[in-house]
């Protein structure tokens, strides 16, 4: 199965942790490839059964574990630093993120064969729709208008690595308050990627610096 930008989403997350990759050019469009991909599996797993379903379960707890993660780490601070007023938002989408990773444990702790799985997991899954279609019209418009297009490119490279060290599993109660975020150490890994990314374009005669592009 293939989502609608062309990425594979079956028979890809089974020896990896690493999710498969969303085809799209900077951050925003790799994230939200991969709301397509957990929009996909919660759909997957609602519609089947037995194995069918386990599977789908389990590509879905390691893609909602890895994607909330770089969120955590790389997004939310980044929106914190660059958009007005992104503190209230960003602590709704927080508090959804823990009740989400909250009921993911339990929901993987009975398994999908428990009698009172369907019931939580319909629950969840309206809960996770609504969170990543939140992102998406808010914050995410937000990151376009307020973040220069060279950097959102530059943060892909950060999100796959983030995301490539990150839990499987979710761990409820690991989230930063949104007060607690220290942007210092996200920006200056910012500042060096992007830097790094410049001097590869310019090593290519195809540099454009000086923000023309957003
Ligand atoms: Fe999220
Ligand atoms: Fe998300």
């Amino acid at each position: 199965m293939y989502d609608r930008r062309g990425a594979r989403v079956d028979g890809c997350m089974t020896n990896s942790s690493t999710p498969p990759e969303p085809a799209g050019g900077d951050a925003i469009d790799f994230l939200i490839g991969q709301h397509d991909m957990i929009r996909d599996l919660l759909a997957e797993v609602s519609e089947s059964a037995g194995p069918v379903r386990q599977l789908a379960f389990e590509r879905l707890v390691r893609l909602l574990a890895v994607h909330e993660t770089a969120e955590e780490q790389l997004v939310h601070p980044l929106a914190q630093v660059s958009v007005d007023g992104s503190d209230d938002l960003l602590a709704q989408r927080l508090a959804e993120e823990r009740e989400a990773k909250e009921t993911l444990a339990e929901l993987e702790r009975m398994g999908p064969d428990a009698p009172e799985f369907e019931a939580l997991f319909e629950q969840f899954r309206g809960k996770v729709l609504a969170h990543v279609h939140l992102e998406e019209v808010d914050e995410f418009t937000a990151l376009r208008a307020s973040v220069p297009a060279q950097q959102l490119r530059a943060l892909v490279a950060m999100l796959k690595i983030a995301e490539a060290v990150a839990p499987t599993h979710p761990h409820p109660g690991v989230e930063s308050a949104v007060a607690n975020y220290v942007a210092g150490p996200v920006l200056s890994l910012f500042d060096r990627t992007t830097d790094f990314a410049r001097k590869a374009l310019v090593s290519q005669g195809s540099a454009r610096v000086g923000g023309e592009e957003r």
